[in-house]
């Protein structure tokens, strides 16, 4: 039985959400597809923009993230039109129920950019998480979901496409990876409409997979430890992912944040009774190195996300990859030095670039 979507929301139209939107339109032609914006100027924008989406795809796309070159390659605009946009001061007051909200914001902006869509949310809405680092979902079930009965079905999704906004509403589709999802189990009953949204997403061409819940999680796991265990240290030094393992300090650091992201997450499996033989090993801290060391290598010209975040003077989001660590470490009562160490250094680079800013 197909169940079919009366409209799909996407909500923060960055990078991700410009990608997302212009492949559901471009494979799903007849979707009923609106953006929320954020406010009124966005809004203008996007009338500026001529209520147009434009995703440049370098004309050789292939292989995982870009490598930057002398000379920038050839970018083919493909353009998605018909979309709706409504914007979150709308939101507040309109009551229609949304069935399937793709969201797209960094992990830090997601508590507030949802919190006006709480009444339109129920637990036939459907919503799909695509952020980096971890924690996002369960901030959200606490601050605003804090019914199980009422909570919508929830999709975690993770992306290792690559992907740029090089003005609002248009973006270069940079490295073509793949997209992983799960739906996450939940107490209510299974929903059709969340089988329907895992189709939308299956039938995109983006590499798409499903995954069941558990697979999922040791792949966020994962991601999570890698990303812990490289992103910070580029961001504090400036340096691209290579530089870790040419220099010696750095290698020392890495191995005792391998160390604790080791003892941290072994003690996670065990808690939530997902520890086995091939995650003990995974986890491990000469497994997790080794898997760190050849990230540094297969991805030793790119600049983390981290690093590009603190190069922009943006915020980063060390709270939801780091200190999601922390946060586990604290529970467990395990030692996490470096973890911290890191954490509040990144924390004091973005303070220092916000009284910048305000001065
Ligand atoms: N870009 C990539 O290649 C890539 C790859 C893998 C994973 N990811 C992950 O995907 C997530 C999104 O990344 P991104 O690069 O797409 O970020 P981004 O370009 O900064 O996009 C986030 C968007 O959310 C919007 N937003 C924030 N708060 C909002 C609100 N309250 N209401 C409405 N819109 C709001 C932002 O609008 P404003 O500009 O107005 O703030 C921005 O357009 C992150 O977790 C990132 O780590 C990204």
């Amino acid at each position: 039985m197909t169940v079919s979507l009366p409209r799909v929301h996407v909500l923060g139209v960055g990078a991700i959400g410009t990608l997302m939107a212009s492949y559901l339109r471009q494979r799903f032609p007849a979707l009923p597809l609106t953006l929320v914006l954020r406010n009124q100027a966005a809004a203008d924008r996007w009338n500026a923009a001529h209520q147009t989406l434009a995703l440049g795809q370098h004309t050789s796309v292939q292989g995982p993230l870009p490598v930057t070159t002398a000379t920038p390659p050839q970018v083919h605009w493909r353009l998605a039109t018909g979309i709706d946009a409504e914007t979150l001061t709308d939101s507040s007051s309109a009551t229609s129920p949304i069935a399937c909200l793709v969201v797209t914001t960094k992990a830090y902006q997601t508590r507030a950019a949802l919190a006006p869509l709480r009444a339109r949310l129920d637990s036939h809405s459907v919503v799909v998480l695509l952020q980096n680092g971890l924690g996002v979902r369960e901030e959200l079930e606490k601050a605003l979901f804090d019914r199980p009965a009422t909570r919508p079905q929830f999709i975690l999704a993770t992306t290792t496409h690559g992907c740029y906004a090089t003005a609002s509403y248009r973006a270069v589709h940079a490295g073509f990876g793949g997209l992983w999802f799960a739906v996450v189990p939940s107490s209510n009953a299974p929903s059709l409409r969340a089988q329907a949204v895992a189709d939308l997403l299956l039938a995109l061409p983006l590499q798409p997979h499903a995954e069941p819940w558990p697979q999922f999680q040791i792949r966020l796991l994962t991601k999570l430890a890698v990303n812990a265990c490289i992103n910070p240290i580029t961001a504090l030094h400036r340096c691209r992912n290579g530089a870790l393992i040419s220099h010696p300090k750095h290698r020392i650091t890495i191995d005792h944040l391998c160390q604790e992201t080791s003892t941290i997450i072994t003690r996670y499996l065990l808690e939530h009774q997902m520890a086995n033989a091939t995650s003990d090993l995974a986890f491990s801290p000469q497994e997790l190195c080794q898997h760190v060391v050849e990230v540094c290598q297969t991805t030793a010209k790119n600049k983390s996300s981290m690093y590009q975040d603190v190069l922009h003077q943006r915020p980063t989001e060390i709270d939801y990859i780091n200190g999601w660590l922390v946060r586990q470490a604290q529970r467990y009562r395990i030692p996490y030095p470096t973890h911290q160490a890191l954490v509040a250094a990144i924390h004091a680079q973005e303070a220092e670039y916000r009284m910048d800013k305000d001065a």
